[in-house]
Parts: C-alpha cells; sequence; structure tokens
C-alpha cells in the first residue's frame, strides 16, 4: 500500500500514472554529498548483499489469500489482478540463479501464509515443502535466505475475522510461525515477522478521501462475498482500524517472534519497518512529533529483537505544518516523490541510534522506467551507506528492492522496481544495465564505489 504520490496502495491510479510523473528525465539524482569521502572497504566481512520480493508481488496464483480476493471484487482499489505475477513460484530456482549470476551472497523473500495454512489450523505439507526447497535452494548457491513470514498477504479466513483487529489474531499468527518454523527454520539466515505493520499509519496522512472511500467500498464488497461482518488487509483498512492494528500487531509480532525462537533460538529474528528519512525545517518542526506517531510503538517494541529491518524509498521533510512537498526542480519517482540518494542511510542511522540494534536493510529501491537513473541511485544511496558504517552503524547487509519488475499492489504492473525486467507472455527475466553496476559493487565489496 503506497501514498498517492510515492506509496500509494489504493486507486488514484489514473491520476498517478500521468505522463509527466513517468517522463524519463535526464539529469542524475539527487544525492547529498557526503561530507566524507568513504574509504574503500568500509562494509564488514560478513555482509549480506542481496535483493529481495515477496511471495503475492512474484509467485502468481495466490488464490487462498485476502488481497486475491480484493482484486476479484466490483468495486475493487486494484488497477488489475495479480493473475500469474511473474511466475515465480514455478520458476524460483532461475530467480535464485539470477540472485546468483550477480555476485550476491543473499536473497530475501516471503512466506504465503494462505498457501501454507489455507484453511484455520490446515496446513500444507506440499506448500511447507515448496519453501523448504527454496530456503536449501538458496544455500545450494551460496546465498544466505531472509526470510518474511508474513509480506501483507495473509490468509483471506483471516481477513474475513477482521484481519488485525481481530484480539485473536497474534494467536493465530503465533501457531502459522511455529508450524512453519518446525518445517524452515533450520536453513533460514534470518527472519522477520511482518512486513511493514507500519504503513497504514505511514499512509493515514498521504491518501485523499477518495482512495480511502475506494478502499472501504471494496472492503465492504469483501466482507460480503464472506458473509463476514469485517474483513481487513493489512495493507487494505479503514482509517478508523489502524490505531486498533497497532497493539494487536505489536502483541503478533511478539507472539510470531517467540514461536519462531522456540523453535530455534539462534535464529535471529526481527521485523521490518517502513521509514522515512524524516528531515526538520525551520523551528517547531512537526518531525519528531510525525516520527512517534510511525515508528515510536514499533521501534519500542522491537527493542528485544535481534535486529531492525529498515526499508526505506524516500525522505519526508516537516515544517511547523507538515509535510513539504517535493522541492522545485527535484527529480521525482513513478510514484511522485523526490529520488534523494542520501535518505537511505540518514533512515539507518535513525533507526540505530533509536534502537541501539544492528540494522538490516531489507528493502531499498526506486521505481522508474528510466534504468540509469537506478543505476545512478544504487550508487549513490551505497557511498551514503557507506560512510554512515565508517561512521560506526551497524549494518548487518542491503536487500535491493527488487530482483524483478513484479506486482505493485495497487498499481498493478505499470510501477516497476526491478533489476531485471519480465516479459509477462513467456516469463523470460533479463537483466537491466542497473543490475550490472550492482552486481559491480557486490563484487568488489563496495570497493567500486
Ligand atoms: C513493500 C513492497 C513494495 C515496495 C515498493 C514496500 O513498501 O514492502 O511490497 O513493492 O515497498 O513500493
Amino acid at each position: 500500500m503506497k501514498r498517492i504520490d510515492r506509496r500509494t496502495l489504493i486507486g488514484g491510479t489514473a491520476a498517478l500514472l500521468a505522463a509527466p510523473l513517468f517522463a524519463a528525465r535526464s539529469s542524475t539524482p539527487g544525492a547529498t554529498p557526503s561530507a566524507t569521502t568513504p574509504a574503500k572497504g568500509a562494509f564488514p566481512k560478513d555482509f549480506l548483499w542481496g535483493a529481495a520480493t515477496a511471495g503475492h508481488q512474484v509467485e502468481g496464483n495466490n488464490v487462498t489469500s485476502d488481497l486475491w480476493l480484493l482484486e476479484h471484487l466490483t468495486p475493487t482499489v486494484f488497477k488489475e489482478p495479480s493473475g500469474d505475477a511473474v511466475n515465480s513460484f514455478e520458476l524460483w530456482p532461475q530467480d535464485l540463479d539470477l540472485v546468483r549470476a550477480l555476485g550476491l551472497n543473499s536473497y530475501r523473500f516471503s512466506l504465503e501464509w494462505a498457501r501454507i495454512e489455507p484453511e484455520p489450523g490446515q496446513f500444507s505439507l506440499a506448500m511447507l515443502d515448496h519453501y523448504r526447497a527454496m530456503i536449501d535452494g538458496c544455500r545450494q548457491r551460496g546465498l544466505t535466505p531472509l526470510v518474511t513470514f508474513n509480506h501483507f498477504t495473509a490468509p483471506r479466513w483471516f481477513a474475513a475475522q477482521g484481519g488485525w483487529t481481530n484480539s485473536q489474531a497474534p494467536d493465530h499468527f503465533a501457531r502459522y510461525c511455529e508450524r512453519a518454523a518446525r518445517h524452515l527454520a533450520a536453513g533460514i539466515g534470518y527472519a522477520t515477522t511482518l512486513n511493514e505493520p507500519n504503513l497504514m499509519r505511514l499512509l493515514r496522512r498521504m491518501l485523499p478521501p477518495a482512495v480511502w472511500d475506494l478502499g472501504r467500498a471494496t472492503l465492504d464488497a469483501a466482507a460480503r462475498a464472506c458473509g463476514t461482518a469485517k474483513f481487513v488487509a493489512a495493507n487494505v483498512s479503514n482509517l478508523e482500524d489502524i490505531d486498533t492494528m497497532l497493539p494487536i500487531m505489536i502483541a503478533g509480532h511478539k507472539a510470531g517472534r517467540a514461536a519462531i525462537k522456540a523453535v530455534r533460538p539462534d535464529l535471529p529474528v526481527g521485523v521490518s519497518l517502513a521509514m522515512l528519512d524524516d528531515q526538520a525545517v525551520g523551528a517547531d518542526s512537526l518531525r519528531d512529533a510525525r516520527r512517534e506517531e510511525l515508528y515510536g510503538a514499533w521501534l519500542e517494541a522491537a527493542r528485544s529483537d535481534d535486529f531492525l529491518g529498515v526499508q526505506n524509498y524516500e525522505r519526508a521533510r516537516y515544517d511547523a505544518q507538515g509535510r513539504l512537498p517535493p522541492p522545485a526542480g527535484a527529480e521525482l519517482n513513478a510514484m511522485g516523490s523526490e529520488i534523494y540518494a542520501a535518505s537511505l542511510a540518514n533512515a539507518v542511522r535513525y533507526a540505530h541510534t533509536a534502537t541501539g540494534l544492528p540494522i538490516m536493510i531489507t528493502e531499498h529501491g526506486l521505481g522508474t522506467d528510466n534504468d540509469a537513473l537506478r543505476a545512478q541511485f544504487i550508487t549513490a544511496a551505497l557511498r551514503e551507506l557507506q560512510a554512515a558504517i565508517q561512521d560506526g552503524v551497524p549494518v548487518k547487509g542491503y536487500m535491493h528492492w527488487s530482483l524483478l519488475d513484479n506486482f505493485e499492489w495497487i498499481f498493478g504492473y505499470d510501477v516497476r522496481f526491478g533489476l531485471h525486467e519480465v516479459d509477462r507472455a513467456t516469463f523470460a527475466r533479463t537483466p537491466k544495465p542497473s543490475a550490472a553496476v550492482y552486481s559491480a559493487i557486490a563484487r568488489s565489496h563496495g570497493g567500486s564505489l
């Protein structure tokens, strides 16, 4: 779920897809030059260089999930259904080969809870085996698997019981985490429970009323279709549910973490948060209040985790009135937000200062059809990250979003973040030039920056 200018998941598609937002630009992205010139070799020896995907966005035919239902309703906030996605359910060995071919040493992907537990308490051994094969496939290729137990999509039955507004949700999630961990935990390198559980808090101030209305109509139609009182998805929910969801999701994260740890105490477990680079402008800036609202309870909850997953795509500047628009003349991404390469390192610095935890960058990337911009953005952002590491911020790895162009939630297939493009008729994957740029950085362990 994305805001209307960068992170809109819901509605507004036609306006957002207007030509000026997508026009290729020729200038370079707005990297803020680092004060220091980063020396070579700042990245720790065991640094993980990776790429990320998420089940629903790449696998295809996730038919027992909540979002599959939402995508097929009338009305729906989705531009198009996910359908076959990029058929990674079948083609995952090829995908792992692509990661390997880039010279990366890790891969982040997610389990689809709806496949593993399509009905409450009914677990599919075949699907658990499928994900075990992926984990083994990573290991066989020398890739450390980072596994997200839940990346937004849930089983339809879970959403039909009110999703994360239901006080029983943490127990349901913990039961699933325990079962999945028993089958899978042995091979996992790093586990995260929830992906961006704070996303709706971010969207609350960003989406226009028409988008919330369309979301509500979609959820009402889903509740009718399921014969239930309330249908709520993690990334499509109503405004009045957002505060209800917060303590339940935090309880879900803690219960899920405990369930995974009970199976394998030494497995590092964390949660991935959507984090902007929040900047204060002028006197009485609302920046700190916004930070508290967006991350406060989560940063507190994460303090007993093994690491914090940071997902950053942009900066936000706040004055005393609220968030400011992108500076005049700023380069914009496909979602209409400013391209600002220093945002990753700044978010990482803040996340570490606020929690004292080591940071895993579980997502960072650029939605654009201008791949030259992506290549420049990766290089500039990693230079800034290198400077942060040199300053002592413990960063364990960097997972670029995304390995492949994929299903970008309500935008369908029109917003592309991939290092590889995918022909959706043949499912053929082709590396973009930015893939070679990232590959060279990873192979040289940052030495080429
Ligand atoms: C999400 C991904 C999404 C990406 C790019 C993150 O918020 O975790 O699922 O595709 O951003 O918008």
